[in-house]
């Protein structure tokens, strides 16, 4: 009888966004099993409400190794990462790296695993919003650029990587993990008014009628006094419509302190709340009347659930969104939401399909590529 060493697979999670992809993957390791897996935490997010409450609520262990690296510039972030997942590799290198989406802690865990020849799979390869303006745009090119297995959510993302140069054979179509979450959990999601209950008592009955839901985050919308004084009027103008709420994020809320703009989040129909948690968020899209918001994964799973989306930014990594969900991309100019915003009130909104393999067994297929991509190796 042969013994099959286990598969040691080192799963890379930092950011918000990065737990709720990787537990999926995680169960999907364990189901199929011949899988040794570490989790290891960057410490890139580490408020309660940016990350406890996601490994709780999605089940996800208690890393393996935790670097706590905290804030700090791009280069700051990525360069502690680098120093601590180079060391832990050294002390026990496993036979993959994992890594999943394009933070600052996707890219650091690709550079390292490179530089140590340690292969390397990437989930959710394949995406470009052909804005360098974005550090995701370049966290994402050159992780793909180093990785051995490009998993990718949707099929243009194939053609794309091969025009780029990546070998055919490297890129394996799986479906979106972000929706595998989703999916699993859909049941768990906390009623809206119970959510905005408990952060801003007395504001639930204003519901009813309808609401839109904003999260604003990235540096180009939140980081100039202007462009976030704009975008804050325009949503003070649909508060007269419809109840805004409003989730703000770390970033969104310290500039808003930092400029004194504290006043246009004082509309009646604006209720700020603290970052949500995943069942409370997921709770909230799935009876929204609309979505704004500038993150990606809300692009992904507004079209997974039906709601439409309105993304305040130039550009989307993401198209099937567009192409395909319920996705509309305004540009980040306040005017363009205004008249967004018109439209929607006009009662034209879009209706979308679900995309291609977004079925709840992304993790799986991963899982199955993974395991016949190092029994390759080791044949
Ligand atoms: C990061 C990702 C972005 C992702 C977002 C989700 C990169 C380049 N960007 O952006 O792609 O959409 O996460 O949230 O990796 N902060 C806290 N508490 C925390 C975490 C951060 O207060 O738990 C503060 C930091 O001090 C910093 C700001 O929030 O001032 C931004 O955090 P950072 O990790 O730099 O990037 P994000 O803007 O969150």
């Amino acid at each position: 009888m042969t013994i099959v060493a286990p598969i040691r697979v080192d799963c890379i999670v930092g950011a918000r966004p990065n737990f709720i992809k990787m537990a999926p993957i995680l169960a999907a390791f364990t189901a199929h099993g011949g899988f040794a897996t570490r989790l290891m935490h960057t410490g890139q997010h580490y408020d309660v409400d940016m990350n406890a409450v996601f490994f709780q609520q999605l089940g996800l262990p208690e890393p393996n190794l935790n670097l706590e690296i905290g804030s700090g510039t791009q280069t700051v972030q990525t360069a502690r990462i680098m120093i601590g997942l180079e060391e832990a590799f050294q002390n026990d290198r496993p036979d993959l790296v994992l890594v999943v989406g394009d933070v600052n802690s996707t890219v650091a865990a690709a550079m390292v695993s490179a530089k140590m020849r340690i292969p390397l799979a990437h989930v959710e390869a394949g995406l470009r919003s052909f804005d360098m303006d974005m550090p995701e745009e370049i966290n994402r090119l050159v992780t793909d650029r180093l990785s051995d297995l490009l998993l990718t959510t949707e099929r243009a993302a194939g053609p794309l990587l091969e025009s780029e140069g990546v070998r055919a054979d490297a890129i394996h179509f799986v479906g979106n993990v972000m929706i595998d979450t989703l999916l699993a959990h859909l049941d768990k999601a906390i009623p809206v008014a119970e959510t905005v209950d408990r952060h801003a008592p007395g504001m639930a009955n204003r519901l009813a009628e309808g609401y839109a839901l904003v999260t604003l985050h990235r540096p180009s919308n939140v980081d100039n006094p202007e462009q976030l004084a704009g975008l804050l009027g325009v949503l003070g103008e649909l508060a007269e419509r419809m109840p805004v709420i409003f989730t703000l994020h770390p970033r969104t809320k310290a500039r808003i302190e930092e400029n004194g703009q504290e006043g246009l989040l004082e509309k009646r129909g604006i209720i700020a709340v603290p970052p949500l948690s995943y069942f409370e968020m997921q709770g909230a899209v799935r009876t929204a009347t609309v979505v704004v918001t500038d993150s990606g994964g809300l692009q992904e799973e507004t079209t997974a659930l039906g709601v439409p989306c309105l993304t305040v930014r130039d550009n989307t990594e993401r198209p099937i969104t567009i192409i395909e969900g319920t996705n509309t991309l305004v540009g980040s100019s306040p005017d363009a939401l205004r008249a967004e915003i018109k439209r929607l009130a006009r009662g034209e909104s879009k209706r979308g399909r679900i995309p291609e393999l977004w079925d709840g067994k992304a993790a799986e297929r991963i899982a199955a590529v993974i395991a016949e991509f190092i029994a390759a190796r080791r044949a």
